[in-house]
């Protein structure tokens, strides 16, 4: 049995400036099932962002539900929502987001080190061999490419083999071939471990990929269609 992983509920969130209230989302509801691939699509400005660190447990909503893995996120303080994250879910965002001042290998040590495992060098190694930076892990990341910085990303949103993962246009910024690497790292990594992967993106042939396709427009979802991609069963291989 496919269970849900995530359950969004009349999810809103509105922001007050100059007196009058903004309303960025409003009253987004759908349930993701463990293992499946998802896009979410629309304009800039729609609420894509938004609507992903609310469900990531980044951000606190204005008002509705959000249960990841079986857990409430609205009523969880930062503290509780930063545990929450630490142990299912992997983000990885636009503008990749490392720390200039460590080199690639570093950057993935340090969730390893927050979370106070042994062996974090060789663990790390390990992470970074899978995205196929060996050679580049002790260069910081003004000396990679967009791509590289992308790939160091994603082996740290994977550090804690998350349940889920949530991309903000993983490849949003990167060029075609280097695109076409990671998102294969992306499915591959749905395929291997059954990973459930929530994906902005304005590539329309890379959402045609995944499994369902949210859409967004003003705040509002405005549709939700199955693209009858390739449905995992729970332990992450194609069904029969
Ligand atoms: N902290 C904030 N305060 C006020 N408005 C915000 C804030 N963050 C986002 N917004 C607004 O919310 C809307 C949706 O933003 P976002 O989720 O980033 O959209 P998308 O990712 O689809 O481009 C935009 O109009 C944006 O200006
Ligand atoms: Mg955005």
């Amino acid at each position: 049995m496919l269970e849900n992983i995530l359950t969004v509920n009349d999810l809103s969130k509105t922001y007050q400036s100059a007196g009058h209230t903004l309303t960025v989302l409003d009253k987004i509801s759908f349930s993701i099932q463990s293992g499946s691939t998802v896009s979410i699509v629309g304009p800039s400005g729609s609420g894509k962002t938004t609507l992903l660190g609310l469900c990531a447990g980044l951000d606190r909503s204005t008002s509705g539900i959000v249960e990841l893995n079986g857990i409430r996120l609205d009523n969880l303080n930062e503290d509780q929502r930063a545990q929450v994250r630490n142990q299912y879910v992997g983000f990885i965002f636009q503008n990749f987001q490392l720390l200039p001042t460590l080199t690639a290998l570093e950057n993935v040590m340090v969730p390893l080190e927050l979370r106070g495992e042994k062996n974090i060098r060789a663990h790390a190694m390990d992470l970074i061999d899978k995205v196929g930076l060996t050679e580049r892990m002790h260069h910081y990341p003004t000396q990679l490419s967009g791509g590289e910085q992308q790939r160091v990303s994603l082996a740290r949103a994977f550090s804690n083999h998350p349940k889920i993962l949530f991309a903000d246009e993983p490849t949003g910024n990167l060029d075609a071939e280097t695109s076409h690497k990671v998102e294969k790292l992306l499915f591959d990594l749905n395929t291997e471990a059954g990973t459930t992967l929530i994906l902005v993106t304005h590539n329309l042939e890379l959402a045609s990929r995944t499994q369902r396709i949210i859409r967004l427009k003003g705040g509002l979802m405005i549709s939700d269609e199955n693209t009858g991609a390739e449905q995992l069963n729970e332990v992450g291989y194609v069904k029969e």
